[in-house]
């Protein structure tokens, strides 16, 4: 990966959602990195706490705004106090079932607070953007792995929240000066290094590897295994994990080559993942290995909605953005157990 040039003319970058799983492995880098950090959260999904972590982790200080970003007024004033150069904007609610259920709770919270965005962006020329994407805009890709040309379909509420997010900004980008960056990510997983920050899910996870860490550390008795008869080698789903400090690192990437106004394009869409596909089955097995611990399992019908694998071809990334994932799933494993037995309780005990 190419280190940041020692003049650079992004300073001040504001991340919205930057409280939250992800955000806060972003944060970490940011920080390492020399930025000025602007967070802004309603702490709807996460807790202060990972950011107060994130200080520690880094012995650095960000701002942090406890704000709903669909509150133009009130997200007004932080473009106004601040000289803000680039936006993160991972911001909104990504739960599937439940955007099937309350679908308008998703359509509200995740095209309003974007609206607000862009358009404050315009109002305070701010041109450069990062928007977090998922592989679930590709719906169900037809062969693998898949790459940025494919298809686009959304299979529910939450997935076509992104879809019609990444429609506004297209459109954006092509009548004013906005400079956009969509990442779609594949299956983040793992936690930083250190065991202080790491996916703290509230309730039942919905996700694999937040359950079969909870497996692990005695809080589930069994993972249920949705399905051993798809077409995959060993009949578990398939799946892309990706490290969340490497995918952290992906945003760097995007900054910079923002910042050195290298010709990706001004609305441009990269797959950040691994290429690798691993089961179900790779999980749990690796995830024993890791924890020494035994991860207990029965295999149950297919969840709805599922697809039988999905892995990304990331040689776009790879060229344009000069960026590769370098984690392993091992590595990924290894450091979901740390912070699962570091903080049994996630967030919750500060
Ligand atoms: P997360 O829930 O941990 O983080 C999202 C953050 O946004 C939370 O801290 C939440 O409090 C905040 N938020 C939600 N609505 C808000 C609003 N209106 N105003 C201010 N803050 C608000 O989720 P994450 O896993 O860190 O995901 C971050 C982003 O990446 C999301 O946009 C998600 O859709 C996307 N994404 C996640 C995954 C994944 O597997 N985790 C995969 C693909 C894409
Ligand atoms: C899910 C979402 C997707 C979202 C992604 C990241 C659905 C249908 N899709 O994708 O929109 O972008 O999370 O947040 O919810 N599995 C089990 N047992 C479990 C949990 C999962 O066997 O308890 C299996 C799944 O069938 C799948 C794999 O594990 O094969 C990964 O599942 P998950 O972590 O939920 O991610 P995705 O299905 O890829």
């Amino acid at each position: 990966m190419r280190q940041w040039p020692r003049r650079r003319r992004i300073n001040c970058i504001l991340v919205t959602g930057g409280a939250g799983y992800i955000g806060s492995h972003i944060c970490v880098e940011l920080l390492e990195a020399g930025f000025q950090l602007i967070v802004l959260d309603n702490l709807s999904n996460s807790s202060q706490q990972s950011l107060k972590r994130v200080e520690v982790i880094t012995d650095k200080e960000l701002t942090f705004y406890q704000m709903d970003l669909t509150d133009k007024v009130a997200v007004t004033s932080v473009f106004e106090s601040h000289s803000i150069d680039a936006v993160i904007h991972l911001a909104g609610l990504k739960a599937v079932s439940e955007s099937c259920e309350l679908p308008l709770k998703y359509y509200q919270n995740n095209i309003n607070s974007t609206l607000v965005l862009l358009e404050l962006m315009a109002q305070f020329s701010v041109n450069k953007l990062v928007f977090s994407s998922s592989a679930t805009v590709y719906g169900e890709p037809e062969k693998m792995p898949v790459d940025e040309t494919f298809p686009l379909a959304a299979t529910n509420p939450y997935g076509r929240t992104k879809l019609m997010i990444e429609d506004i900004i297209r459109d954006v980008c092509q009548v004013t000066a906005l400079n956009t960056v969509l990442l779609r990510y594949f299956n983040p997983a793992g936690a930083h290094k250190s065991g202080l920050i790491g996916e703290d899910p509230n309730g039942i996870p919905n996700n694999l590897l937040p359950y079969v860490a909870q497996v692990a550390v005695g809080k589930r008795e069994k993972v249920s295994v949705f399905g051993d008869d798809y077409p995959t080698k060993d009949g578990t789903g398939v799946r892309d994990y990706i490290h969340v400090v490497d995918l952290a690192k992906g945003h760097l990437q995007a900054l910079q080559a923002m910042d050195e106004d290298r010709e990706i394009g001004q609305c441009k869409v990269f797959n950040l993942g691994t290429g690798q596909g691993y089961s179900v089955l790779d999980v749990i097995k690796g995830f024993e290995k890791a924890s020494g611990q035994k991860v207990d399992y029965q295999l149950t019908a297919r969840r709805s909605g599922d697809i039988a694998e999905c892995y990304a071809n990331v040689s776009l990334a790879n060229e344009k953005l000069h960026w590769h994932a370098e984690k392993s799933l091992d590595e990924m494993l290894e450091d979901a157990w740390r912070w699962q037995t570091m903080n049994p309780e996630g967030y919750s005990n500060d």
